[in-house]
């Protein structure tokens, strides 16, 4: 080996050295930012719990005094702050009567079959139909099996129910 060689080499050597010494600040850098993310993971788990509490909380929500009425009671009561508990009727459907009549179980009549709902309707008459949803028919339970309902949300579900089936009550 002549001594052009060696320096030749050496000038390799330490070219190939600082190259290395750069490629580790690189990952050292990367490994930094990959990090950071770390902090998000909490953010994430957050907002996880959040979003899982949310679709556990009931679908009909409990209305009391000094609490914004939904509108549509709150104009038939006259007021927004009754003393009662107040649902709407499409929030009573959902949570109590659709159990049974979405589907017809038991041969209750089933929502939005406009002719069984019009033959009901003009034999008994809305405060028959109400009355008997209040006390319970056959293999209708009193107040579709929800005892805290009160007659005026059991009246304002039937009101709802005649409505998807195209009948307007004027009450
Ligand atoms: C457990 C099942 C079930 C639930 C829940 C239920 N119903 Fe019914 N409903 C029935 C059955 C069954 C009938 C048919 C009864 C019959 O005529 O034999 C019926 C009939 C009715 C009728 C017709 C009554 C009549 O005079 O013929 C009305 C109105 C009614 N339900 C309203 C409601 C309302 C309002 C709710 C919710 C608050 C509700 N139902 C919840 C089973 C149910």
């Amino acid at each position: 080996m002549s001594e052009q060689d060696d320096s030749a080499f050496m000038r390799t050597f330490g070219l190939v050295m600082v190259a290395l010494t750069v490629l580790s600040l690189i990952i050292f850098a990367l490994a930094m930012f990959a990090g950071s993310f770390g902090g998000d993971e909490q953010a994430r788990a957050e907002l996880q719990r959040e979003r899982a509490e949310r679709n556990l909380r009931p679908v009909g929500a409990v209305h009391r005094d000094g609490d914004a009425a939904p509108v549509e009671l709150a104009a038939a009561n006259g007021n927004g702050n009754d003393e009662d508990v107040v649902r709407t009727g499409s929030d009573v459907y959902e949570s109590v009567c659709m159990a049974c009549h979405s589907q017809g179980v038991m041969n209750s009549p089933r929502t939005g079959d406009e002719d069984a709902w019009a033959s009901l309707y003009e034999e008994k008459g809305f405060d028959t139909l109400v009355e008997n949803s209040i006390n319970g028919i056959r293999a209708m339970p009193p107040r579709g099996g929800n005892p805290n309902l009160s007659d005026e949300e059991v009246r304002a579900s039937v009101v709802h129910m005649l409505e998807q089936a195209g009948i307007s009550v004027d009450d």
